[in-house]
């Protein structure tokens, strides 16, 4: 809760290692209800959307204990298919428990997760996909109620390319009766972090990271010990603060090959990125930036989970840069609060035409989303004088120790209750 102080002109320093990656272990979670006996997950990161997950599987009966590392999840104790409504509703990924809820136990019933604030975020492809795997889903005031006989594998092929959903019909076909192939599957990383615990349980998944993905069922999962990948997101944050900041940072603990779209925006920009076996070296420079086009695409497109961190860096670049968000409806929101500290930004539509600005000056603005907020820190650091981020919950939902991180490479972040109801 509460609010982000940031001091400005702050050159980053230093080298900072990336937690585990959220948007892996948003699935990975739900899938460990479909082994038999218990899963250690290791490098989770301790954030809250990763916490409520964890309260969701313990409020399903699984046995759940956390600690510095990860969890230990035993779900032999697991009787209700139907999260508590005030836990779903906390976070999105919640969706993800479907598929494994009808795959293991025929029923599941979740409420909608709220929409948020880059879209409506609907799970069409979602039942889509498990409809043909033979369940039958209504929605009802509010709820997804899902049943099923038994789930029967089918081909399936997604009108939208949807990490959630191909997530949710991947687990759910593993323990369906037959092959199920996924066509025009999402190709993140995660998914295949999640294809490789799923196969180390005994499920039979190929093609994980292709855009076809087929999978024969199998009678049973074991509980298995996985590692969590490195979050890209988390590190193509700090390389693009790096790069703002006109620092030097060098980032531990990633997969360099996940992160060639952000390598290949900033060496575009003239920014010096050296690549280790698990590090990456970025060096800021010292005359401003030129103007850059970028077009958020499905992995291993430009993520749009890196497109306000990028829009921050571009505010005061020479010249026009044109940023084309292709991934969600309305993941603009952040342009408002950049205008607030002098940024120059037209929104139509899906494009954002920036005009860079000579600098921009600190603000009181407001973190509308997870990334946004990570955006505004970065802009916060670039500007001259102090910026106050309110929203500073939205930003602890997906960042390890932001605070600490950013601080560690010379950066004077502070935080402080604030006095708004609800923040
Ligand atoms: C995942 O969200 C990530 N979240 C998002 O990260 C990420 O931005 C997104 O993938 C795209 O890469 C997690 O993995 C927990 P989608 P997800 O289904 O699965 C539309 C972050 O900041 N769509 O690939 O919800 C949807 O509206 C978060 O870490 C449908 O129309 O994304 C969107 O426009 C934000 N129908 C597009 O597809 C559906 O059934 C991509 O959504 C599903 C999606």
């Amino acid at each position: 809760m509460g609010i982000f102080l940031v001091k400005g002109e702050t050159r980053l320093k230093g080298q900072v290692t990336i937690s585990g990656a959220k948007n892996a272990v948003l699935a990975v979670l739900p899938a460990t209800l479909m082994a038999d006996g218990e899963t250690i997950i290791e490098n989770a990161p301790s954030i809250d959307d990763v916490r409520v997950m964890g309260q969701i599987l313990a409020a399903l009966g699984a046995e759940v204990k956390e600690n510095t590392s990860g969890f230990r999840i035993n779900p032999r104790g697991i009787r209700n298919p139907s999260p508590p409504f005030e836990l779903v509703k906390k976070v999105r990924a919640s969706s993800l428990f479907l598929g494994p809820l009808l795959s293991r136990f025929g029923r599941a019933e979740i409420a909608m997760p709220g929409g948020c604030d880059i879209g409506p975020r609907p799970l069409d492809q979602h039942i889509k996909g498990l409809h043909a795997l033979g369940a039958e889903i209504k929605i009802e005031e509010g709820f997804i109620k899902a049943q099923t006989k038994g789930l029967v594998g089918a081909p399936i092929y997604l009108d939208i390319t949807s990490v959630g959903a191909t997530e949710n019909i991947m687990m759910a076909a593993c323990l369906a009766k037959g092959t199920t192939t996924i066509e025009n599957a999402a190709k993140e990383p995660e998914i295949i972090d999640v294809a490789n615990l799923l196969n180390a349980m005994g499920a039979d998944v190929k093609g994980a990271g292709t855009d076809v993905i087929r999978i024969r069922g199998v009678k049973s999962l074991r509980g298995v010990n996985h590692t969590i990948i490195p979050d890209r997101i988390e590190a193509g944050t700090f390389m693009i603060a790096a790069a703002a900041t006109r620092g030097e940072v060098i980032i531990r603990d990633v997969i360099p090959e996940h992160l060639e779209p952000v390598i290949a925006k900033l060496r575009e920009a003239g920014v010096q990125v050296e690549v280790g076996d698990d590090s990456i070296r970025v060096t800021g420079r010292e005359e401003p930036y030129p103007a850059l086009d970028l077009k958020t695409l499905p992995y291993p497109g430009f993520p749009t989970d890196l497109q306000s961190p990028m829009t921050a860096l571009l505010t005061t670049a020479q010249g026009t840069s044109i940023i084309k968000e292709n991934i969600f409806e309305n993941r603009f929101r952040h342009v408002s609060q950049f205008e607030r500290m002098g940024a120059k930004i037209k929104v139509e539509g899906r494009t954002a035409v920036v005009e860079g600005v000579e600098q921009i000056s600190g603000a009181q603005v407001k973190a509308t989303d997870l990334r946004a907020g990570a955006a505004l820190i970065i802009a916060g650091l670039m500007a001259r004088g102090e910026t106050r981020i309110h929203g500073a919950q939205h930003i602890d939902r997906g960042y390890e120790h932001i605070t600490a991180k950013f601080n560690s490479l010379g950066a004077q972040i502070t935080r402080e209750p604030s006095n708004l109801p609800g923040e």
